[in-house]
């Protein structure tokens, strides 16, 4: 009896068997390698008005520093952050590397930024565009760095890459 249950289901099933082939995926490897590949390491001249002492436009700074996203910052956006995509938005992290004032569990893949601004642009080491252009495409200062690449990748627009330049070189 159990048999006979068995083989009629297994007739029945085969019977309704559709053909799948049309909704099997059939994806353009050589396309999305393609898509997938990073461009370019780009050059990029800081644009005028970049740095700036604004408050705000350091607290957004600060905040894509130290937070990979809203949720694990446990606290409100500060202004002109988007609140819409906050919660999904993937901010940058950059403690998982660096240290840097208040930093939580600040990283030491990558050199430590405290006293940034009295160690590196005070005393001449670097200025306003290398940090510009080291956060927005690291590779143009050393092509095998293990850095983020943030502007190339569109992570961040260009007046994003501003604040959190300004937010590194400024006194804290
Ligand atoms: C995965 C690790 C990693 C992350 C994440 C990372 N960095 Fe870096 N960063 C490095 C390393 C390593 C260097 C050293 C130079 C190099 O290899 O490019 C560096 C160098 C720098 C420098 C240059 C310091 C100097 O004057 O020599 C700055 C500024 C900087 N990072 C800022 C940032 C900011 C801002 C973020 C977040 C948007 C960030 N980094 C995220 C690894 C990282």
């Amino acid at each position: 009896m159990k048999k006979t249950v068995m083989i009629s289901l297994l007739v029945g099933a085969s019977l309704f068997a559709a053909d799948y082939s049309g909704v099997i995926e059939k994806p353009n490897a050589s396309k999305i390698i393609k898509d997938d590949l990073l461009a370019k390491a780009t050059v990029y001249a800081m644009p005028e008005g970049c740095i700036t002492t604004d408050k705000d436009a350091i607290a957004r700074g600060a905040y894509i520093f130290h937070n990979l996203n809203s949720k694990q910052a446990g606290q409100k956006p500060p202004k002109g952050i988007d609140i819409k995509d906050s919660d999904t938005k993937q901010y940058g992290n950059c403690v998982a590397c660096h240290n840097i004032e208040k930093a939580q569990g600040g990283g030491n893949i990558g050199p430590d930024l405290t006293r940034y601004k009295a160690m590196f642009m005070d005393s001449g080491v670097r200025d306003h565009q290398f940090v510009f252009q080291k956060i927005a495409d690291p590779r143009i200062d050393n092509q095998n760095t293990h850095m983020t690449i943030n502007l190339t990748t569109k992570l961040f627009t260009t007046k994003e890459i501003c604040e959190i330049t300004s937010y590194v070189i400024s006194t804290k």
